[in-house]
């Protein structure tokens, strides 16, 4: 009960012993712990730590928002506290719950004290009067079952508070954010106001899947994270060890940049060129060619449109003066694309979409990738499609079940 009577006092304190002394400091320790930041994300992470105010991330999905939180909390050796967001989600699961279970468990245990307390009414309404009297007993801190937020607050050690994908959350949640936030404090009516001894490091990250309050902007310190340099991107590969040469890497990276150039549904972030360049290096690649990376595609796009349109444009990507391959069995266009394709087994599990699409770029000619002609004719022609089935199925077992963890 002791933060009770810390509601009443003059607000948390700010860190009173901040941890880092400089921008550099903090590049350095977030690199320490596997996390490369330019000076502009370094520069929002050193105010956070010295300014009372959150920090709101926004980007695309995969860019090192939710590691971010984690790292800092590594870096800072501050304990890390999640809220993750989502739709419907009520406030209870943010800020606190009766645990009911237990309260029924008790009650349980107490029967017969509790039978004693009403033995001698000599009504109902009296035995619920004297119920009544006590019930303070089973709203009290014992039964309290904290949610990140009150965690955060409640906390005897600083923490840092991660409210992950807070753009999923309904706008009344955001309100109920906003307000604690605000004040670092929390009011239960039925025991009392907490409120922060030392302010947690709050970090809310949002995929922009809608605008959020400008309330909420106005309060918080703001970095948009974007895809990152291709220089940045490449160090973040190496420091991941991925078994990948340098020089493969310095290419790959070049390819998922112009991955991300395409209007695709879901472009490849950071974690799918790092899943990519260990694929590779677990294939024991030693040279970047169209057909191993057409191979291996679905371990970066996972919708099947997307699929199509990065076969397209992997062998422009991989060499830009490509000159488009003859097809090595010949223009034969008669050999029924997709299902009963004789080699089927030869290209993994997208092997045959790979060869449809170089099938449709021979019939077309030179040079031909992405005109509109040829788009129309991958549409058309239906080999793709029929292959969808295949990469719907590496997207499955690729993408989706991981996506929501991102
Ligand atoms: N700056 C970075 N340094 C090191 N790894 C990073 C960096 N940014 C992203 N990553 C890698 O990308 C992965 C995805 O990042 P994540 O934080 O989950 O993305 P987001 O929360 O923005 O969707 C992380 O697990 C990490 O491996
Ligand atoms: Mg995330």
């Amino acid at each position: 009960m002791t933060s009770l009577s810390d509601g009443l006092s003059d607000g948390p304190q700010t860190d009173p012993d901040p941890p880092f002394e400089s921008v550099d400091e903090v590049v350095a320790a977030l690199r320490d712990q596997g996390y490369i930041a330019d000076t502009r994300l370094a520069t929002t992470v050193f105010l956070l730590t010295r300014l009372d105010k959150p920090l709101l991330l926004e980007g695309p999905a995969g860019v090192g928002k939710t590691e971010l939180a984690k790292m800092l909390a590594a870096a800072t050796g501050r304990r890390l506290l999640r809220l993750q967001c989502y739709e419907g989600q009520d406030e209870t699961k943010a800020l606190y719950e009766w645990d009911y279970g237990k309260q029924l468990m008790y009650t349980q245990i107490l029967r017969e004290k509790i039978g004693q307390v009403v033995e001698d009414a000599p009504d109902l309404g009296t035995a619920v009067e004297r119920i009544g009297e006590n019930e303070s007993v089973f709203f009290s801190e014992r039964f309290l079952a904290p949610r990140p937020l009150l965690e955060a607050i409640r906390s005897e050690q600083p923490v840092v508070l991660l409210i992950d994908e807070v753009d999923r959350a309904d706008e009344a949640l955001e309100a109920v954010l906003l307000e604690t936030l605000g004040e670092f404090q929390i009011s239960i009516p039925e025991v009392g106001t907490f409120s922060a001894k030392q302010r947690p490091y709050v970090l809310l990250t949002s995929n922009n899947t809608r605008d959020l309050a400008a309330a909420l902007k106005r309060r918080c310190l703001h970095l948009f994270l974007d895809y990152p340099s291709a220089e940045r991107e490449l160090e973040i590969v190496r420091s991941k060890k991925t078994g990948l040469s340098d020089s493969l890497a310095e290419e790959l990276v070049n390819v998922v940049r112009g991955l991300r150039e395409l209007e695709l549904r879901k472009a490849p972030s950071i974690s799918e060129t790092i899943d990519w360049a260990r694929t590779l290096a677990v294939l024991g690649v030693d040279e970047l060619d169209s057909q191993i990376l057409s191979d291996t595609v679905s371990v970066v796009v996972k919708y099947d449109k997307d699929v199509t349109k990065a076969l397209d444009a992997l062998p422009r990507l991989v060499d830009p003066n490509a000159v488009v391959e003859e097809h090595s069995h010949g223009h034969g266009h008669g050999h029924g694309h997709g299902h009963g394709h004789s080699h089927d087994d030869d290209g993994g599990p997208d092997g045959s979409e790979i060869r449809t699409a170089k099938d449709t770029a021979g019939r077309h000619g030179e040079g031909v990738y992405g005109t509109p002609n040829y788009a129309k004719g991958t549409e058309k022609d239906a080999p793709a499609k029929t292959r969808n089935v295949t990469s719907g199925q590496g997207s499955r077992s690729f993408g989706l079940g991981r996506k929501r963890a991102l």
